[in-house]
């Protein structure tokens, strides 16, 4: 197969289901593959699934992110565009500086009661759904509320308004997919951010009068204290950017996980007794399956990207769930193995915009499975699992099981 047939097969339906046909065929061309023109436009002109040349261009501090054209006239690339996931230096390092600071690891330490009462009530709350033999959503029951949840407490929203919110983040999430550039989604993602923004503000103002343990409590009295340069608009955009950012990515790093674990049952059934087992298997969950699919970088100058020319200012588009499946860097690329050693995935990326949350997300994984199968040894998948359909954010929203008991 060529290029242009892998990548209309990636982006059809049948990719959209099971991407990773379509990233193996990558591999057998190169580690990178030059994106013939079509037209005059091309959003990418070259596709990377080697890791090594993947993990290069998220450590090159010359390779870019790249703004929309006119982001200025939406409210949400204007959010996107004042937050520090979708900026370059010197903007990225100053904002990405006041938020490192305040995951402080002693804010860390004191998630972890936090995660394992969440996890606790999430799973009293399904043993209740699912007593005597009832199917239930592990997705509705579980994997969506512990990091709702979890994360609500980190940042200090109030868990009321949570419904609300996930609405919201999933019109924002709608627009980042390949397909999400339509004037609809465009239209839907504005009123969405607007609302966001006037929902942070207001949050702001209480903990400013009331402030509590919470990361906008911390944020606020940085700011209020003027000891960072940060100003209360970024400070908004930087909220709703990493609330979207944590949340359903997190949900898929559970949904994704447990059918994956429970197709190994020795691993699933040591699971609750062992932590270094529970963290080799987030890792391997998390380069498998991970949640987040591509990540885009534009070239400082002309550059040679394993024989492939890219031009100044062109995009390359970087398959990290591809690069994780990179034979050369993982024998036996598809198989599960939590005791593999080896170079990092790349499910958090790399370099400079390396996930701010990746201890957070491993944390919940790392308590939430163990506590899940501990809880319920006979849990089963009843059904095939419905996988989101977006090629960029890559998950299962539908998960049918039965707690065995
Ligand atoms: C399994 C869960 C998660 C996955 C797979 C994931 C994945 C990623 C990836 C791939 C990036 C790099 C983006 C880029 O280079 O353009 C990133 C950045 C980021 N993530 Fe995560 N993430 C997860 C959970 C979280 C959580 C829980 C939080 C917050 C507590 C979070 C906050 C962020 C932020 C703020 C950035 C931007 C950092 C920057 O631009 O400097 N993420 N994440």
């Amino acid at each position: 197969m060529d290029v242009a047939s892998i990548l209309t097969g990636l982006y059809s339906e049948a990719g959209r289901q099971d991407p990773y046909p379509y990233y193996a065929a990558l591999h057998a061309l190169g580690p990178v593959a030059a994106v013939p023109r079509r037209g005059e436009h091309r959003a990418v002109s070259a596709v990377a699934v080697g890791y090594d040349v993947v993990a290069g261009v998220l450590r090159d501090p010359g390779f870019y992110k790249q703004a929309p054209p006119r982001w200025q006239e939406h409210e949400v690339t204007r959010t996107f565009q004042t937050s520090m996931m979708f900026v370059n230096p010197p903007e990225h390092t100053r904002m990405r500086q006041v938020f490192a600071k305040a995951f402080t690891p002693r804010r860390l330490g004191a998630l972890e009661p936090v995660v394992a009462r969440v996890v606790d009530a999430c799973l009293e709350r399904m043993a209740e759904h699912g007593a005597g033999g009832v199917e239930v959503d592990f997705v509705a029951d579980f994997a969506h509320p512990v990091p709702a949840l979890v994360m609500a407490e980190f940042v200090g929203i109030p868990a009321t308004d949570l419904t609300w919110y996930r609405e919201r983040v999933d019109r924002l999430d709608d627009f980042l997919d390949v397909a999400g550039k339509t004037p609809q989604r465009l239209a839907a993602a504005d009123t969405a951010a607007a609302e966001l923004r006037g929902f942070y503000r207001d949050l702001i103002a209480v903990r400013r009068r009331a402030p509590g343990a919470d990361l906008i409590s911390a944020l606020v009295e940085a700011l209020d204290s003027g000891g960072v340069e940060l100003t209360e608009d970024e400070l908004i955009s930087n909220l709703v950017v990493l609330f979207n950012a944590s949340f359903v990515t997190t949900v898929y790093l559970l949904s994704n996980g447990l059918p994956l674990l429970l197709e190994h049952p020795a691993v699933a059934a040591a699971l609750p007794g062992d932590d270094a087992l529970a963290a080799g298997s987030v890792d391997e969950i998390l380069r498998l399956r991970n949640p987040v699919h591509f990540l885009a970088r534009a070239a400082p100058h002309d550059v040679d990207l394993a024989g492939v020319p890219v031009a100044r200012d062109e995009n390359v588009l970087l398959l990290l769930a591809g690069a994780n499946r990179d034979p050369v860097r993982f024998p036996d690329p598809d198989r599960f193995d939590p005791r593999r050693a080896g170079p990092p995935s790349l499910a958090f990326g790399m370099g400079l915009h390396f996930c701010l949350g990746a201890a957070v997300s491993r944390l919940e994984g790392r308590l939430a499975l163990p506590r899940l199968l501990a809880r319920f040894p006979g849990l089963a998948v009843t059904a095939p699992p419905a996988y989101s359909g977006s090629l960029f954010l890559r998950g299962i929203d539908k998960l049918f099981v039965t707690t065995g008991g």
